[in-house]
C-alpha cells in the first residue's frame, strides 16, 4: 500500500519516538536570534546551539520534521530533484548515541518500517583527509557493509577521488566537496566556531532510469551516486557532528553529536521509485490547480515542465515565508517573498494563465500542511489576501512594463529619424533593468524585440546576470580597492561621498552596477562601475540629487563590526570579500527616515554628513569595455 507523505512524516516521527526521542515542532523559517542568516536552511539551523554544548530543554534526543528554505537555489528550479522549499525529517543526539545506532536504526527505518529495497541504495562515506588530520570513516563502511550482508549484498567499498565511476561499488568515499557537513560548506568558507562533521549520505538508485544519465549533459562522463544527472537521487545525509573549526584547523567539540536530515519529498518519490520530486503527492493539489486553469498536463513539454515545477516549488514557499511573517516586501526576507510569487506569476504567464492561480494554490497548500503547521491555518487570511494584493500589483507592473518597452521603440525612433542612424540593439544594462524590475523573461524581451527588427545584447545582459546572481548568493568577490590618497577631511569626506555615489548608481541605473576601480584625492574622486552605455544627463542628474538629499539630511555613518558570513549574508554590499578578516566592519549611512547606504569597507569615513558640501558630476566617460567612469567633486 502506497503510503501518503504525511503518513511517512508520522511513521519517522513516531520510529524515533519509540527510541526516546522528544518529538519537537518546527522552527520558523525566519531564524530568531541569529543575525547569521536570512533563513533557516537546514534542520541543524535551530540546532546549532545545542550541538555546540548548551542543554536542550528536552534532553539529549530530538526528533522533528523542519521547514527549510534555501533562497540560492531560486534560479536552479526546474530539474526532477531540487526545490528551494523542503521539510528535513531530522534526529538528534546532543552528545548521546552516535554512528552506530545511527546507522542501525535508520537503515531500519527506511528497509524495514518503510520497505526501500536494499538492492536500490547507495551510500556514501568521507575519505579523509591527513591535511586536516581527519581520517577515513572506515568504521562507517565497516557498519555499513553489516547491514548489506544481512540482506545478502556484499558491498564493496571505493573510492571516486580520482576515479568517478561506478567501479562495482555499494558504498563510495568522497572528498570534502560531497561528504563534509557544516552550514557553510566546504572547509574554506567555515568561519572559526562552525561546528560540522563528515557525513555519510544515502542515494536511491532509479536503476529504471538510467536513460537519465544518458539524456544529461554528463552523458560524456560515467555516472556515479553523487553524478548530478539525477539517475541517483540523495535522500538522506548523516552527520557525525563532532568538529569544530578553530583558528588554525579543527578541534573535536565538547559531544559527539549526531545531525540527521532526510528529504521527505524526496523520500516520498523514492518510495514509489519516480525520478521526479514533482510528481509526488505533497504536489498534488499545486499540480492539478495548474493543469486546471491552463488546460495542460505536467510532463507533456519540456519547457511547460519547467514552469510547472518551477510554479509548483515557487507557490509553496510563498504560503510558509507569509505564514512566518515574511510579507511581500522590497527588503530583508519579504523581498524573496515577492520575488518568488513574482517568478511564480510570470512562469504562469507561459502557460497561459492570466491570473488567480496563486491564490488557488495557496489555498491547496494550506490544507495540504496545516495538521503538521497549524500557523498556515491560523494565518490562512492574512496568506491569501496578501497574495491576492501582490499578484494585483504584479499584474499592473506587468502592464507598466510593456510601457516601458513601447517607450524604449519610441527612443529608437526618435533617434533614427534625428540621427539617421538605425539603433538595433537593446543595451543589456537596459534588458537587464527590465528584467530586474519587473521580472519579466529575457526570452519574451528578445521575441518582442525580433518582432521589431532589433536584437538584445544577451552577452552583457548575461554577465550583468552573473554578477546579480552572485552578489545574491552572497559570495561576490570583486576585484577592486577603495584608492584613498591620504587620509585628510577633503579625501574622507570624498570616500564617504564615493559609497553614497555608488549607492545613487545601483538605485538609479539599477544592480548591475558595481565598482571597478576607484581613486581619491583631498580634490576630487575617479569612480568606475559596471555599465554598458553612456549614463544620460538625466540619470546624472538623479544620481546627483540623490547623494545631494542623503547629505542634506545630516545622515549619519555608523560602524558596525560582524561576522563576515552575518554580512554577507545580510546582503551587504561588498567588495573583495575574501581580503577581510572573519570580523568586518560594516557602514551603514543613514538619516532617522532611510537608510543610504550599507557597505563593507575599511574607512574612514566622516561621521556625519554636515559639512560635506554639494556634490557635483563633473564627467561621464568610457573607461574600458562595459566600464564607465565618473569624476565628482564635492563644493563648499
Ligand atoms: N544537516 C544535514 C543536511 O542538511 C543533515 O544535509
Amino acid at each position: 500500500m502506497k503510503l501518503t507523505s504525511a503518513e511517512i512524516r508520522q511513521k519517522y516521527l513516531k520510529f524515533f519516538e519509540s527510541k526516546w526521542h522528544a518529538i519537537v515542532p518546527s522552527a520558523s523559517l525566519i531564524p530568531e536570534n541569529d543575525p547569521t542568516t536570512l533563513f533557516t536552511g537546514s534542520g541543524m539551523q535551530p540546532m546549532v546551539p545545542y550541538l555546540l554544548g548548551e542543554k536542550h530543554p528536552l534532553g539529549t534526543r530530538i526528533v522533528d520534521s523542519q521547514k527549510a528554505f534555501r533562497a540560492a537555489d531560486i534560479e536552479d528550479i526546474g530539474d526532477n530533484r531540487h526545490t528551494t522549499f523542503f521539510e528535513m525529517l531530522g534526529n538528534w543526539s546532543l552528545g548521546d548515541y552516535f554512528k552506530w545506532e545511527q546507522i542501525n536504526w535508520i537503515w531500519d527505518f527506511y528497509v524495514n518500517e518503510l520497505g526501500l529495497n536494499p538492492q536500490k541504495i547507495y551510500i556514501s562515506v568521507y575519505r579523509g583527509n591527513e591535511k586536516f588530520g581527519i581520517p577515513r570513516d572506515d568504521e562507517a563502511v565497516s557498519m555499513w557493509k553489516e547491514k548489506f550482508s544481512w540482506v545478502g549484498i556484499e558491498a564493496q567499498a571505493v573510492d571516486i577521488a580520482e576515479e568517478k565511476w561506478m567501479q562495482g561499488g555499494r558504498i563510495f568515499y568522497y572528498n570534502e566537496k560531497e561528504n563534509w557537513w557544516s552550514r557553510a560548506g566546504v572547509p574554506e568558507n567555515m568561519p572559526v566556531w562552525e561546528p560540522w562533521g563528515p557525513d555519510s549520505e544515502m542515494f536511491w538508485d532509479f536503476w529504471e532510469e538510467l536513460w537519465l544519465h544518458a539524456a544529461s549533459e554528463y552523458s560524456d562522463q560515467p555516472c556515479h551516486p553523487a553524478c548530478d544527472c539525477g539517475r541517483f537521487l540523495e535522500f538522506a545525509n548523516n552527520v557525525f557532528m563532532q568538529y569544530k573549526k578553530t583558528e588554525d584547523g579543527f578541534e573535536e567539540l565538547e559531544n559527539k553529536n549526531i545531525d540527521f536530515g532526510g528529504g521527505l519529498e524526496r523520500i516520498a518519490v523514492a518510495l514509489t521509485d519516480t525520478p521526479d520530486v514533482f510528481t509526488g503527492d505533497l504536489f498534488d493539489s499545486v499540480r492539478s490547480k495548474i493543469e486546471e486553469f491552463s488546460g495542460k498536463t505536467y510532463g507533456a513539454d519540456e519547457k511547460e515542465t519547467k514552469a510547472f515545477r518551477v510554479i509548483m516549488d515557487h507557490l509553496r514557499v510563498v504560503v510558509f515565508l507569509i505564514a512566518d511573517g515574511a510579507s511581500p516586501s522590497n527588503k530583508d526576507q519579504g523581498y524573496f517573498t515577492r520575488r518568488m510569487l513574482r517568478r511564480a506569476i510570470r512562469y504562469a504567464r507561459d502557460l497561459g494563465i492570466e491570473s488567480g492561480l496563486s491564490v488557488e494554490a495557496a489555498k491547496g497548500a494550506i490544507e495540504e500542511y496545516k495538521d503538521q503547521y497549524p500557523e498556515l491555518e491560523e494565518k490562512r487570511d492574512i496568506i491569501l489576501s496578501e497574495i491576492e494584493a501582490e499578484e494585483k500589483q504584479f499584474l499592473t507592473t506587468l502592464e507598466k512594463w510593456l510601457k516601458e518597452f513601447e517607450k524604449l521603440l519610441k527612443g529608437f525612433k526618435i533617434a533614427f529619424e534625428r540621427t539617421g542612424k538605425k539603433v538595433e540593439t537593446i543595451a543589456g544594462a537596459k534588458a537587464f533593468k527590465l528584467y530586474d524590475t519587473y521580472w519579466f523573461p529575457i526570452e519574451l524581451t528578445e521575441d518582442l524585440a525580433t518582432e521589431h527588427g532589433l536584437s538584445v545584447d544577451r552577452q552583457w545582459f548575461e554577465k550583468a546576470f552573473e554578477d546579480h546572481k552572485a552578489l545574491s548568493r552572497k559570495g561576490a568577490e570583486q576585484k577592486f580597492k577603495w584608492g584613498l590618497a591620504d587620509d585628510s577631511v577633503a579625501t574622507t569626506e570624498l570616500h564617504t561621498a564615493t559609497h553614497l555615489l555608488l549607492a545613487g548608481l545601483r538605485k538609479v541605473l539599477w544592480d548591475h552596477v558595481f565598482q571597478k576601480g576607484s581613486n581619491i584625492t583631498a580634490e576630487r574622486l575617479r569612480f568606475d562601475f559596471s555599465h554598458d552605455v553612456k549614463v544620460t544627463r538625466e540619470e546624472l542628474d538623479e544620481v546627483e540629487a540623490f547623494v545631494n538629499h542623503a547629505i542634506q539630511t545630516n545622515m549619519k555613518v555608523s560602524i558596525e563590526e560582524m561576522a563576515k558570513q552575518a554580512a554577507m549574508d545580510a546582503g551587504v554590499v561588498g567588495s573583495f570579500w575574501e581580503k577581510y578578516p572573519d570580523i568586518v566592519k560594516v557602514y551603514t549611512m543613514k538619516s532617522e527616515e532611510e537608510v543610504f547606504s550599507i557597505e563593507l569597507c575599511g574607512g574612514p569615513h566622516v561621521e556625519q554628513s554636515e559639512w560635506m558640501g554639494k556634490f557635483k558630476i563633473k564627467k561621464e566617460e568610457a573607461s574600458s569595455r562595459w566600464v564607465r567612469r565618473i569624476k565628482a567633486v564635492l563644493q563648499k
